[in-house]
């Protein structure tokens, strides 16, 4: 593969454009499709017809491991690599985790979330033998509907050997790949950011599911997105709806940095000339062209562009309360309110803690598996807190980027340290105000985001790193937000609460309300968190059939 640069002002331009042409505003929303055309409904779910099938097994959530101690390196003894454990990795991170049904309509909910549950992103499992699964080295594609793995090919020993031969023993790796077209059929332009979202969500979705087995989970950030459709088996061209390349994750009982180590490419080459197995499905009759490839191609990982910079902040101490809640139970009943309560209070500590718990600190899960410092700051909506007055307050998540923060907050008033706030949370209360219909408007006025305990976009650091790193650098500063995201949503059921994800927000309306004035920092996602209002209409089954 050729050495390309990853930093082409031409290509940068076209992510600065994109963003700013798929911004919602009060006057008008990102070109989308204003109606949803069922009779072009994506299927959620691709089959590769003619791929062996082999079935996973369904586990249970279980007591042990208690919640709090996944986010702790160390605290959760490693399980062996096996059947089983595959098995669970995968039921806790991409797997249906209930059917809904209203009527004759019934539809699929995973344990990863997603914009719309319309789920762009696709998992593969690229692994050498498994006791219990296999004997060869394969390339499979999770199917979340059979929960099993569909075996793509196989290949010889000696080529898994040298793949991974820099890294430890019992690694295996997954690669997730985006169908955009499932999010444009709905959502038109602004699809592309969503299903970078999804795969952020589904990065954190993978990092605690492999925290519950004990082991570790990094994003390979050398890894070229062409070297990723190769690993993945979907550089290959057919009729159906394409699949785009997104990250590599390497897993396993280890404990070394293993995302300071490169794939070598020369070897991943020869993925090419494997004999691949199964026709992807056609997920819709017909399709829209929402002119997102540019964005998508401008964004592409080029091979032998620079690793981004490694997170060098102090470890700050901290003490972690053991709650008697389980991982696998957060994992597996996490939900998105459709509607919050307007009532429900949180103590301030409970606040505090799960703002804790979005800390990039180094080590801690899921943040470890980014390879990157944190980009991402939190600007909260604080609605319901108790022994808090209502506002808008500030998380920093990189201490580092305090000063520019308040240089660049130019509404920001107070910069005052709340009550009670423990000492490594870089938190401040910017201004005092009943900040419900603020939240609301700006989330594309969705009363979700008034109505709980307290919501909050996520402000990221983006010229520079885009202009550091290059454009291949914008679908991570999503992958972060839905990161957080992840936590937030696990956190939201641990504290006894319910959280959703909110794509949909008036991107410069929050600017100004924070007084950003040009592209140093952007607004790239909104949350929120409260006592939520069940629908009752609606009726859960169970995941699998034989459950
Ligand atoms: C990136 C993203 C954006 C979302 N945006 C919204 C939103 O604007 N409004 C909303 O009510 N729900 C939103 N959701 C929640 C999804 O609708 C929800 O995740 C999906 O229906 C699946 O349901 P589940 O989270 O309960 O599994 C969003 C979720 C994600 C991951």
């Amino acid at each position: 593969m050729k050495q390309e640069s990853g930093n082409r002002p031409d290509l940068l331009q076209k992510v600065f454009d994109y963003h700013q042409a798929t911004k919602h505003c009060f006057q008008g929303y990102a070109r989308a499709p204003g109606y949803l055309d069922w009779a072009t409904q994506p299927n959620p779910f691709r089959r590769f017809k003619g791929a062996q099938l082999m079935p996973l097994e369904k586990i249970p959530p279980t007591d042990e491991p208690r919640y709090d101690e996944a986010f702790v390196p160390g605290r959760i003894p490693p399980v062996p690599v096996n059947l089983r454990s595959i098995s669970q990795l995968f039921y806790d991170s991409l797997a249906i985790s209930a059917w809904k049904s209203t009527g004759e309509t019934r539809w699929a909910l995973r344990a990863n979330p997603s914009s719309g549950n319309l789920h762009p992103t696709e998992g593969y499992l690229i692994c050498g033998p498994i006791e219990g699964l296999c004997d060869q080295p394969m390339v499979c594609h999770y199917a979340p509907k059979e929960h099993g793995l569909e075996v793509r090919a196989e290949f010889e020993l000696e080529l898994w050997e040298k793949l991974g031969a820099r890294f430890p023993q019992d690694t295996f790796f997954v690669g997730l790949t985006s169908i955009l077209w499932r999010e444009a059929w709905k959502y038109g332009q602004r699809a592309y950011r969503y299903c970078q979202h999804d795969t952020g969500h589904a990065i954190g979705a993978i990092s605690m599911a492999a925290a519950g087995l004990g082991w570790q989970a990094k994003i390979l950030d050398d890894v070229s997105t062409d070297a990723l459709a190769l690993l993945t088996g979907t550089f290959r061209k057919h009729d159906a709806e394409p699949e785009e390349p997104e990250v590599l994750m390497v897993l396993g009982p280890f404990e070394e940095e293993t995302n300071e180590i490169g794939l070598p490419e020369d070897h991943v080459l020869t993925f090419e000339s494997l004999d691949w197995r199964g026709r992807p499905n056609q997920l819709s009759t017909s399709h829209v062209d929402w002119g997102i490839d540019e964005i998508t191609e401008a964004a592409r990982k080029p091979h032998g562009s620079s690793r981004s910079e490694r997170f060098q902040c102090p470890p700050k101490q901290w003490s972690l309360e053991t709650r008697p809640v389980s991982l696998r139970q957060m994992i597996r009943q996490r939900r998105s309110a459709v509607a919050m309560d307007g009532k429900t209070r949180i103590s301030r500590d409970t606040f505090y803690r799960i703002l804790q718990k979005t800390l990039a600190v180094p080590g801690h899960i899921p943040f470890r598996t980014l390879p990157w410092k944190p980009h991402i700051h939190l600007a909260i909506f604080v609605h319901r807190v108790d022994d808090l007055p209502p506002g808008l307050y500030f998380l920093v998540r990189d201490p580092s980027q305090r000063k520019a923060l308040e240089a660049a907050l130019t509404k920001a008033d107070l910069w005052r340290r709340p009550s009670g706030c423990p000492e490594h949370l870089d938190l401040y209360c910017l201004f005092e105000i009943d900040a419900r219909y603020h939240a609301r408007d700006i989330s594309c006025f969705q009363e979700i985001a008034s109505d709980g305990c307290f919501s909050l976009g996520m402000i990221a650091e983006f010229a520079q790193p885009l202009e550091h790193y290059g454009p291949w650098f914008y679908p991570r500063l999503f992958w972060e937000a839905g990161v957080v995201g992840q936590v937030l949503y696990l956190e939201a059921e641990a504290a006894g609460m319910r959280s959703t994800g909110i794509g949909c927000y008036f991107d410069d309306p929050m600017h100004q309300l924070l007084g950003l004035e040009d592209c140093k920092y952007q607004d790239l996602y909104h949350f929120t968190i409260g006592g939520p209002v069940e629908d009752d209409r609606l009726t859960t089954l169970p995941s699998y059939p034989d459950e």
